[in-house]
């Protein structure tokens, strides 16, 4: 925990896999009252028309992956992807920075709050995330439920599924980064419940560590 003005007294890290519930949980959370900062969210306002990304994406990339709109052509920017693998780095490069800057933005607004939680898909993925994050809330589920559900949200087919799966940290590393656990694996009722609990968990320690300031 720290002391620095600049963000609340404690800062909570929330991931999941693709469609662990990370967006359900988070917002029961938001219910309470506590400051949501989506990365996922912010990624998107910085590619959609006229968002802060594209003039950059455009210069890299040319008028090819912008749509008339104004927003990044997703399906032009995998196209050229998926021929080129720099190009997909290339991306990161431009986004990863600003979403950032963003966040950390964000995290300063909600100064005032006892807690703000973050949700970053892909926390484990990025290296330590302890060295940004007091702790780290991991919304788990069984591998077969998080295919079941992205399925029946996004008609992707069962390979694509299992691709992006493959590709993200498994089951097994995200909960050994996790301090805090949601199962995510039954009835989302359930939730709510344990949602309180930790709410009130993180109540007690924002205002332990407020104490010693
Ligand atoms: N306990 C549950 N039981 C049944 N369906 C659920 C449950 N929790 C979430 N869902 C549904 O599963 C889908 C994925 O949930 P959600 O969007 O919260 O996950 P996510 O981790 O944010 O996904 P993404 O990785 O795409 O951001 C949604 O359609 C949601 O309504
Ligand atoms: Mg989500």
């Amino acid at each position: 925990m720290t002391t620095d003005k600049n963000r609340p007294a404690l800062l909570i890290g929330l991931t999941g896999g693709i469609g662990s519930g990370k967006t359900t949980v988070a917002n029961l959370f938001g219910e309470r009252g506590v400051p949501l900062i989506d990365t996922d969210l912010i990624a998107h306002q910085l590619t959609a028309p006229h968002g802060a990304a594209i003039p950059e994406i455009r210069r890299a990339f040319g008028d090819q992956v912008i749509a008339a709109d104004g927003s990044l052509d997703r399906a032009a920017m995998r196209a050229l992807a998926f021929s080129d693998p720099a190009v997909r780095k290339r991306l990161e490069a431009i986004l990863h920075p600003m979403i950032r800057q963003q966040t950390d933005l964000q995290i300063a607004q909600a100064a005032a709050a006892p807690y703000a939680i973050v949700v970053i898909p892909l926390l484990v993925e990025g290296g330590n995330p302890h060295e940004r994050f007091d702790r780290i809330l991991v919304v788990d589920c069984p591998v077969e439920v998080q295919i079941e559900r992205v399925k029946k949200r996004s008609q992707l087919a069962h390979e694509q599924v299992m691709a992006i799966i493959a590709a993200q940290a498994s089951r097994e590393q995200r909960l050994a980064a996790a301090d805090d656990v949601v199962d995510n694996g039954g009835n989302p009722a359930s939730l709510s419940g344990r949602v309180d609990a930790l709410h009130v968990c993180f109540l007690e320690l924002a205002a332990a560590d407020s104490n010693r300031l």
